[in-house]
C-alpha cells in the first residue's frame, strides 16, 4: 500500500506529492518542523508540538497557515488513512515557493507550503531500550537560534554520520566545555540522585519532551537541576540519558568509548522512561 501524504491541503499518494523547485524551504531551509509521536493510534502531547510551531513560526516573522484544529485533523486523517497505530507524525511549514531564487523574502501573501507525513515505527518497545545508547561528544557547530526547530540539519545529519564511524548510536554537541544536547534530542546526567539537564536559552531546542519529564520528575520528589554540565560531569555521572519525541526517555551507557557509571542504563532513566509513557499515554489526544 502506497503512502498517503498531506501536501498543501489534498491527500495524494507519496509518489503524486509535489512541491516546486523554487520553495524556499529546498533553496534556503527556509521552513520549520514537528515530529509528533503516535502510540495506540493517539497522538502524544499534540498541543505541546502545536505551541512550539507556532513560536518556531513567529520567530521567523512566516504566516500561521493552519489552525491549530485543523492541523489536529489533518494529523488523524493521515493517521486513518495510512493505518498508523505506532509510529510518528512529520509536519514542516515552508515559507513557500517564490518566483525565482532571492534572499530576500518573497511578499507575505506567498502561500506557505505545508507537508505531513507518517512514519510507522515501533517507538514503545525499542531494543536500545535494554541496551543502552552510545555516544561520542563532537563541537557543536550549529547556528545560534537552536532554539527554533528549523529543516537545517546538516550539522546534526554529519554529528549522526560521526557517531556511526565511531561505532556509536549518537552525538552529543559541546559548547565552551558544555554540553548542548543530542543531534535530535536533550541531554542529562545523574549525579547522587539529581538530574541535570541544560537550561533553556537559544542554544538548544526547548524539547516538549523535555517539558513533561522534567514537570513528571518533579512530582515524584526527583530533583532537577536545569544548567550547563561539562563534557567532564557526563563522563563522571552515575547515568545519563536523552530525551525526544521519537524516542521519549534512553538510557546512555557510553560517551567516547568510556562506560558511563555501570555501563547499564540507569535506574532513573528507566523510572523516567516508565512514568513518562504511562502519564503521556493517559493525556493522549
Ligand atoms: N528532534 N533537540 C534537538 C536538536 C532535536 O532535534 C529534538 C527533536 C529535541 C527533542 O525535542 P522533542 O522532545 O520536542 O522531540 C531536542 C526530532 C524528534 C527530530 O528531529 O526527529
Amino acid at each position: 500500500m502506497s503512502r498517503i501524504v498531506y501536501v498543501n491541503g489534498e491527500y495524494l499518494p507519496e509518489g503524486d506529492a509535489k512541491v516546486s523547485i523554487f520553495d524556499r524551504g529546498f533553496l534556503f531551509a527556509d521552513g520549520v518542523y514537528e515530529v509528533t509521536s503516535v502510540l495506540d493510534s493517539k497522538l502524544i502531547d499534540f498541543d505541546g508540538h502545536a505551541v512550539r510551531l507556532e513560536r518556531s513560526l513567529n520567530e521567523l516573522g512566516m504566516n500561521h497557515p493552519i489552525p491549530k484544529d485543523d492541523l489536529l485533523e489533518v494529523h488523524r486523517e493521515l493517521m486513518r488513512r495510512n493505518d498508523l497505530t505506532e509510529g510518528m507524525i512529520y509536519l514542516q511549514i515552508t515559507r513557500g515557493a517564490d518566483a525565482d531564487r532571492d534572499f530576500v523574502y518573497p511578499s507575505e501573501d506567498t502561500p506557505n507550503t505545508i507537508v505531513l507525513f507518517t512514519q510507522a515505527k515501533n517507538l514503545k518497545d525499542s531494543p536500545m531500550v535494554a541496551k543502552g545508547m552510545k555516544v561520542i561528544s563532537i563541537e557543536d557547530q550549529r547556528w545560534g537560534r537552536r532554539d527554533i526547530k528549523t529543516v537545517q540539519l546538516l550539522y546534526p545529519s554529519m554529528g549522526k554520520m560521526m557517531a556511526k564511524a565511531a561505532n556509536a548510536d549518537d552525538a552529543w554537541m559541546v559548547e565552551d566545555g558544555a554540553i548542548t544536547e543530542g543531534t535530535s534530542n536533550n541531554a542529562y546526567i545523574v549525579k547522587g540522585n539529581r538530574i541535570i539537564t541544560r537550561h533553556l536559552g537559544n542554544e538548544i531546542l526547548h524539547g516538549i519532551t523535555r517539558a513533561a519529564v522534567l514537570r513528571f520528575a518533579k512530582s515524584a520528589q526527583m530533583e532537577v537541576e536545569e544548567r550547563a554540565f561539562t563534557l567532564d560531569e557526563a563522563k563522571a555521572a552515575d547515568e545519563a540519558f536523552i530525551t525526544s519525541a521519537s524516542t521519549f526517555v534512553m538510557p546512555v551507557v557510553e560517551m567516547d568509548g568510556q562506560p558511563i557509571g555501570t555501563g547499564k542504563p540507569g535506574s532513573v532513566a528507566l523510572r523516567l522512561r516508565e512514568i513518562y509513557l504511562d502519564e503521556s499515554l493517559k493525556a493522549a489526544v
